[in-house]
């Protein structure tokens, strides 16, 4: 979760334009294509609700070997400042990972505890490998450190939407990853 943000915001100028979106996600599924390919089994792309879905949708419209798709849901920390670490599964896994290679696609990764407690969860289940794919990473916020295998952008300290990430649940549907400003007027 990202630092909080309340009332009085408005859309900002856009941190990355969709087209640097793509073309960096179009980068990434090359890579993955060539990490995974000859698998037994398709990758599973273990998307974390709700955020990561337009990324892991357009990764894996872009990733040349074949994949599964899967979601879980956690609860958000909400609106504290300084979040508490708690986290809670609302969704889990719908497929038995057991002996499969999982990928888990996250829009942005902040503190890490949201990545820390699903890695933990998802590696009981017994995958044959878990690595992380993250398209921003605010890593000056990292509480819990996390190992990234595959990285779209390292972002400042700032509230961004679009491109999955919300304000309030507005500005998901957005091509491009946008800063959240006061809204002075
Ligand atoms: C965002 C993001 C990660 C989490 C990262 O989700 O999608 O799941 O925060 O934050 P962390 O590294 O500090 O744990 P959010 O809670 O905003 O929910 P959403 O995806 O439904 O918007």
């Amino acid at each position: 979760m990202q630092q909080a943000a309340s009332g009085g915001y408005r859309l900002g100028p856009e941190l990355l334009t969709a087209a640097a979106i793509q073309a960096r996600v179009a980068e990434l599924a090359g890579a993955v294509s060539r990490d995974y390919e000859g698998l037994d089994r398709p990758l599973i792309l273990l998307s974390v609700l709700k955020g990561s879905v337009s990324f892991a949708t357009d990764l894996g419209r872009s990733i040349t070997v074949p994949v599964n798709f899967d979601y879980v849901a956690v609860s958000s920390y909400g609106q504290a400042t300084v979040s508490s670490g708690h986290v809670m599964l609302l969704k889990d896994l719908s497929m038995d990972v057991a002996g499969r290679h999982v990928l888990m696609v996250e829009d942005i990764i902040d503190t890490g505890l949201t990545t820390a407690f699903l890695f933990e969860h998802v590696q009981r289940h017994a995958p044959a490998s878990l690595k992380l794919c993250v398209l921003l990473d605010k890593a000056e916020r990292r509480v819990k450190p996390v190992e990234v295998a595959y990285r779209g952008f390292t972002i400042p300290n700032q509230f961004v939407v679009g491109y999955g990430l919300d304000f309030n649940e507005l500005y998901r549907n957005l091509a491009a990853v946008h800063v959240l400003e006061p809204d002075a007027t």
